[in-house]
């Protein structure tokens, strides 16, 4: 009894290590949904075309549906003798049905059908990571809205550079997440195309309709070109490639998670959950998740390495080099949805501490830029009221206190211009305030961005 699809040119039997080396069942199994859906779209207009009978029609459906039971079950019985999910899935389909199993396969290759698997499956995991990446930014959104007036240290070269809104910085990443979701709209365009009817790699003989099929499973169009069809994976690599980006986004908000809870910092405090302790140290509690996060990242972005490098030397059409796209794909969809929840939930469990940023904020000469600009508006050069405040800088800094905390003739001295008004322009909250200009700091301007983010991520 021959046990593989293609067994009568083979005069001996593959070893166990060869059938293990080169199956992929253990893991493309999960593309099994997809699997189906192609299979029945594929049968369905062979049946339109008179190619397949009505009745064989019918067993193939009937025997699709008893299979999704079984595998939904945990009845269906894997077997890595038979390579690949679509190899189990025709051969159960066989046993069920009898020779309307084995018509199934007319005018399909593996290699179109595992092209269209990988499709299906990705586009919809896309649509199930942008409900994920859109719960995440109204999360960031709430948290920004609630803390539109707490006031951060802004950084530059991590050194204190002007008061920020914490809601406005925590916006910052909501715009990276919302191009992030504009990149993921504009690979699914991609990677929804439909490969059947490429066959092996030159197309068929037999007068299928492919734009029925791409219609019955909701694809945006076909693949124009059969040995194109077969052998791209650039929408697997270009999906990896934004996820990475996500990660990127995501691990960077992890850093400045973990450096804000350091006890050198103390702006805020994670919730326990999403903490552990230490073995030896009882004082502890570390921010695993969001440094589990920044780690992950580089899982994420050594999949797009795997990926790109395995395409770079493949010659047309199909090689078995491509059954290599299935875990590094996987492994990366599956890292992507659990960061985005964790990440999603993790937002609520901030808590801000206002008073210790604002402390941060006022050690390092944050308002400089302000009196400086509040020269400029009296007359002054804008590089002239630059040198002036460094000079005043200085002298602050040999006295150990604020710009803020000067008197209002020790200011004169450096220029006269300065007037009383001054000490409202050199506090944190009159330089927030003043910066309310499109995108700025404002907290006027970040509850119009959380408005327009709302708004956004509504419609
Ligand atoms: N398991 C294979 C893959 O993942 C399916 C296609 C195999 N085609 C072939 N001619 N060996 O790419």
């Amino acid at each position: 009894k021959k046990s593989q699809a293609w067994s009568a040119l083979f005069s001996e039997p593959m070893s166990e290590l060869v059938k293990r080396y080169t199956a992929s069942v253990f893991f493309d199994q999960r593309l099994w949904r997809a699997d189906i859906s192609g299979s029945l779209a594929h049968a369905e207009m062979l049946a339109a075309q008179g190619i397949l009978s009505a009745e064989d029609l019918t067993s193939i459906e009937k025997g699709m549906t008893q299979i999704t039971e079984d595998i939904e079950a945990g009845r269906f019985e894997w077997k890595l003798d038979l390579e690949d999910v679509h190899l189990n899935i025709e051969a159960r389909l066989t046993q069920l049905v009898g020779d309307a199993g084995k018509r199934l396969h007319t005018g399909r290759s593996r290699n179109d059908q595992v092209a269209t698997d990988v499709r299906l499956w990705l586009r919809d995991e896309i649509d199930a990571i942008q409900g994920l990446l859109q719960a995440l930014q109204l999360a960031l959104v709430d948290v920004a809205e609630k803390n539109a007036e707490v006031i951060l240290p802004g950084f530059t070269h991590l050194q204190v550079a002007q008061p920020v809104s914490f809601g406005h910085h925590l916006l910052a990443y909501v715009e990276m997440f919302s191009r992030d979701a504009e990149r993921l709209a504009d690979v699914r365009k991609r990677v929804n195309r439909l490969p059947l009817g490429a066959a092996a790699l030159a197309g068929t003989s037999y007068p299928l309709d492919r734009e029925r099929v791409a219609l019955t499973l909701a694809m945006d169009g076909v693949c124009q070109n059969s040995l194109d069809a077969v052998s791209d994976r650039d929408f697997a690599i270009e999906f990896t490639a934004a996820a990475s980006l996500v990660m990127i986004h995501i691990s960077r908000l992890s850093e400045e998670l973990i450096l804000w809870m350091s006890q050198s910092f103390g702006f805020i405090d994670l919730a326990d959950r999403f903490c552990t302790g230490s073995s030896i140290m009882p004082q502890k509690k570390n921010p695993d998740v969001p440094e589990l996060a920044r780690g992950k990242t580089g899982r994420v972005v050594g999949h797009l390495m795997g990926l790109i490098t395995l395409m770079k030397g493949q010659p047309l059409a199909y090689n078995k080099d491509n059954q290599e796209d299935k875990e590094p794909l996987f492994d990366t969809v599956d890292t992507l949805k659990d960061t985005l929840r964790i990440f999603a939930e993790l937002a609520g469990g901030i808590t801000v501490k206002p008073e210790a940023m604002e402390r941060a904020a006022l050690k390092g000469y944050a308002t400089a830029t302000d009196l400086a600009d509040y020269l400029t508006k009296k007359g002054l050069p804008f590089r002239d009221a630059h040198e002036v405040v460094a000079h005043a800088v200085k002298t602050a800094i040999g006295k150990g206190v604020d710009l803020s905390q000067l008197s209002l003739p020790e200011l004169q001295a450096f220029n006269p211009a300065i007037e009383a008004d001054v000490f409202e322009v050199l506090s944190l909250r009159g330089s927030l305030n003043a910066r309310n200009i499109l995108g700025g700091t404002a907290p006027a301007q970040v509850r119009a961005q959380v408005a327009r983010h709302r708004a956004r991520l509504a419609g």
